[in-house]
């Protein structure tokens, strides 16, 4: 058996937009998933991560490329490939004239299952999800964590082969966030689903995913294990400064101090890269000092997820509930 559940290969997606103009969103992305992996994809806004989760759960279709699934072309088996797919997309995609309890009965039907087994699975999954006591109400009575809950029920509740989850923590409080990583993590171990999940907040990731790919502008950047990517950044031990005023002059001479390896402004601070794990601090305070502008803060950090992202993109991600 292939051990790669999905082989994405020169995957494009261009859009027509106003005034006869084209927009590439995707641009010829390729990358594999394997069976029974955690897959994190990471882009900042607009990267194209939602546009080739579309693309691969068969929403839109591709402008160029291919997409394998399970060892079959997915672009020309999209009925076969549907069947395999589980995807909660980032907007909201439920039945609102449905109640909560028959938007995953019909879900669980139209994924061939039985009425009897229909009934036990949504029974679990709206106990799991916390939804048993609004199961009859309409979903457009639904507050957005409670929606975006019934949403992932949904996505489970047929056992897919690859789950595919764009921002699936957006809306959901701390104790829902949990429940959803222990559902997940469950569905994975136990009945082998490969995991593709996107997701604004670093720290997730690092914890569930074994390969990460980071993507901006259309374009894949990197993809590893966060070790793999960590090693991509110019050091493992990084001093940020904050300084009364910061003066891009300043990259320049820092860059030339014993035991730096790279200096750099980022979110108006001034960032070190440096060699020793035990940087001199007097020394850089002394630096500050020579520049004639005043040091507000310095901490010494080790290098993350975070720390990669802005190396590769520049950007720094946002965090769609806390900003
Ligand atoms: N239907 C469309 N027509 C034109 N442009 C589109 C369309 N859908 C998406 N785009 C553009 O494609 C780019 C990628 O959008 P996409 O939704 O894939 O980004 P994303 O990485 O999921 O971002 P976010 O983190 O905000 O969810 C954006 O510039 C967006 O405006
Ligand atoms: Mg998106």
């Amino acid at each position: 058996m292939n051990n790669n559940i999905l082989e994405v290969k020169n995957l494009k997606k261009t859009f027509h937009v106003k005034n006869g103009h084209k927009f590439e969103a995707v641009k010829d992305i390729s990358f594999d998933v394997k069976r029974g992996e955690v897959f994190g994809f990471l882009g900042p806004n607009g990267a194209g991560k939602s546009t080739t989760i579309s693309m691969l759960t068969t929403q839109r279709t591709a402008t160029a490329g291919e997409i394998i699934l399970d060892g079959k072309s997915l672009i020309k088996n999209p009925v076969e490939a549907r069947r395999k797919i589980g995807v909660v997309a980032q907007h909201n995609n439920l039945e609102r004239g449905l109640t909560a309890r028959e938007n995953l009965i019909y879900h669980a039907k139209y994924f061939g299952m039985e009425t009897k087994t229909a009934n036990k699975k949504a029974d679990e999954y709206l106990e799991k999800f916390g939804l048993a006591d609004r199961q009859h109400d309409y979903v457009r009575s639904y507050s957005g964590g409670m929606a975006q809950r019934l949403k992932i029920a949904r996505s489970m509740i047929h056992i897919p082969e690859i789950l595919f989850l764009d921002e699936p923590t957006t809306g959901l409080d701390p104790i829902y966030r949990a429940i959803l990583w222990e559902q997940m993590t469950a569905l994975n171990k136990t009945a082998g689903t490969t995991i593709f999940l996107t997701t604004h907040y670093m720290e997730e990731p690092e914890q569930l995913c074994q390969r990460i790919a980071i993507v901006d502008q259309g374009e894949l950047k990197a993809l590893g294990t966060s070790a793999e990517l960590k090693e991509m950044i110019p050091s493992n031990n990084i001093v940020s400064m904050k300084l009364s005023d910061l003066n891009a002059s300043y990259v320049e001479t820092a860059k030339t101090l014993p035991g730096v390896k790279k200096a750099a402004i980022q979110n108006g601070l001034l960032l070190l890269y440096m060699n020793d794990a035990q940087p001199d601090f007097n020394y850089l305070i002394n630096w500050t000092k020579q520049q004639n502008t005043t040091l507000q803060n310095i901490s010494l950090s080790s290098s993350t997820l975070d720390d990669v992202f802005i190396h590769l993109t520049g950007k720094e991600i946002i965090n769609h509930e806390n900003k």
